[in-house]
């Protein structure tokens, strides 16, 4: 027992004790010094407990794309609540994980045509991987089992979405991970790229290391190739041009499989349904989560083309194909949620809007060049980042200062991968609240320097 544990009288659960939640992805004693705790949300603003209006620079975890607590995706999933609450997902179905299926496939590019549900982006992850060699074992290839990734790629935190992630802290504390991953460089060089708008000139040659690692493993074991379109979680690097038609180009000349994860840059954050579509690449399957459902319930999953379904329907009728599946893959009140979301992108026209305001967020998030510490901005869609030069010996120090100080003193959330700060707000946001949000950060960053 903790010694703050000892501190809680009688191990009441009341609101109080902050200590029994280890929370994921944050340094928890830090946390509970200075918690930043949040009650409610509407629109474009969180509320923390004590009231505070709080600008969401970040669509939460960006997912919240279409805002927060919206009419349409309330309702919906108060009905679907009230009405089915669950349904058996393996043998048996329900009508509206089948309409959502519909509606994402119609939305994708190309033949993306099949969708199977996950419960997050990890499990996405997972799933593709998992698809990707299956698919390669009914083919009659199953010499095909490399994984390949990227360095500083996210994929959550399965151990297949490690295995292919290049985020050195994910990784190291767990052993040797899956057997035969192996990874492309990253696409970031502050020499070449520093203060880009939108996609670097530089780098689409980077995409060639995949004939280098075709040359060393040899195609005919590698089973597929995964990579965010834009680099989220490692600190927001956009593709450099040409790469991603690049790495299509190769991958279809060794019949490697080419997987998108789009957990973050799907539904509407650089402009489009996907961002397969904005860069006129079709992969062969794509990871979504987060923004299907606006973030207001865990739903996630991976959009497939057909010839890796047709790949699998075969042998007898009575026999199930893929050996794979959640309890709450495509969860009744999950697909209502997702229904609601795609219903209010739809109708408020949401992805457009994040293409059209793309240009004035880029004006406006590239004048905090010149602040202090800032040694490079970036911006893509909706999404704009900072990095910020360290404290010297204390790497992340910064970082953390500036987050803890937006919330508490500037009434702002940002997102910070060490001392990089990253944004992405809800594609509701108004011209005056772009405005608003790069006042702040210019405080923030005056803050910590
Ligand atoms: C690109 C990408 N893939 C996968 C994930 C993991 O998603 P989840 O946290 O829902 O498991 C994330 C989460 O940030 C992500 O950014």
């Amino acid at each position: 027992m903790s010694e703050a544990h000892q501190m809680i009288p009688d191990w009441e659960p009341t609101p109080n004790n902050l200590e029994s939640h280890w929370i994921p992805f944050t340094p928890n004693r830090s946390f509970k010094a200075r918690p930043r705790l949040i009650a409610r949300a509407k629109d474009m603003h969180y509320f923390s407990i004590d009231g505070r209006p709080v600008i969401d620079a970040t669509a939460g975890l960006w997912c919240s794309n279409a805002g927060h607590c919206r009419d349409r995706i309330v309702e919906a999933i108060q009905t679907q609540a009230a009405e089915l609450d669950f349904a058996p997902s393996f043998q048996f179905g329900h009508p509206k994980v089948f309409e959502l299926a519909s509606r994402l496939t119609l939305m994708a590019p190309g033949d993306l045509n099949y969708a199977f549900f996950t419960n997050s982006g990890s499990e996405a992850g997972d799933t593709a991987l998992k698809i990707a060699l299956a698919y390669h074992n009914v083919k009659g290839q199953a010499s095909r089992t490399r994984l390949i990734g990227r360095e500083r790629g996210y994929h959550g935190v399965g151990f297949g979405g490690i295995s292919v992630g290049g985020m050195a802290p994910n990784r190291k504390f767990y052993g040797s991970l899956l057997a035969g991953a192996d990874h492309l460089p990253h696409t970031y060089n502050r020499e070449e790229q520093a203060f880009t708008r939108g996609e670097p000139e530089w780098g689409g040659h980077l995409a060639d290391e995949l004939e280098r690692l075709v040359a060393l493993h040899d195609a005919s074991t590698i089973a597929s190739v995964i990579v965010e379109p834009m680099a989220g979680s490692t600190g927001v690097l956009p593709p450099p041009k040409g790469y991603l038609k690049r790495l299509r180009e190769i991958c279809d000349k060794h019949g490697i499989l080419l997987i998108f994860d789009e957990v973050i840059t799907g539904f509407g954050r650089l402009g489009f349904a996907f961002a397969a579509e904005r860069y006129g690449v079709v992969p062969d399957m794509i990871t979504f989560a987060k923004g299907v459902t606006s973030g207001a319930i865990p739903l996630g999953g991976v959009l497939v083309r057909d010839h890796v379904y047709d790949a699998f329907m075969n042998g007898p009728d009575h026999a199930i194909e893929l050996f794979h599946g959640y309890t709450y893959s495509g969860h009744p009140i999950a697909a209502a949620a997702a229904l609601g979301s795609l219903d209010t992108y739809q109708e408020e026209g949401l992805f457009e809007r994040a293409k059209k305001l793309e240009e004035p967020w880029a004006d406006a998030f590239h004048s905090l060049k010149g602040e202090p510490n800032v040694a490079d901005i970036r911006t893509l869609g909706l999404v704009g980042a900072i990095d910020m030069h360290p404290i010297e010996g204390t790497p992340g120090l910064r970082g953390y200062k500036a987050m803890e100080t937006a919330f508490h003193d500037h009434n702002i959330m940002i997102r910070i991968t060490a001392d990089t700060i990253a944004v992405s707000p809800p594609l509701i946001i108004s011209e005056d609240q772009i405005g608003e949000i790069v006042d702040k950060i210019k405080k923030v960053l005056k803050a910590v320097a």
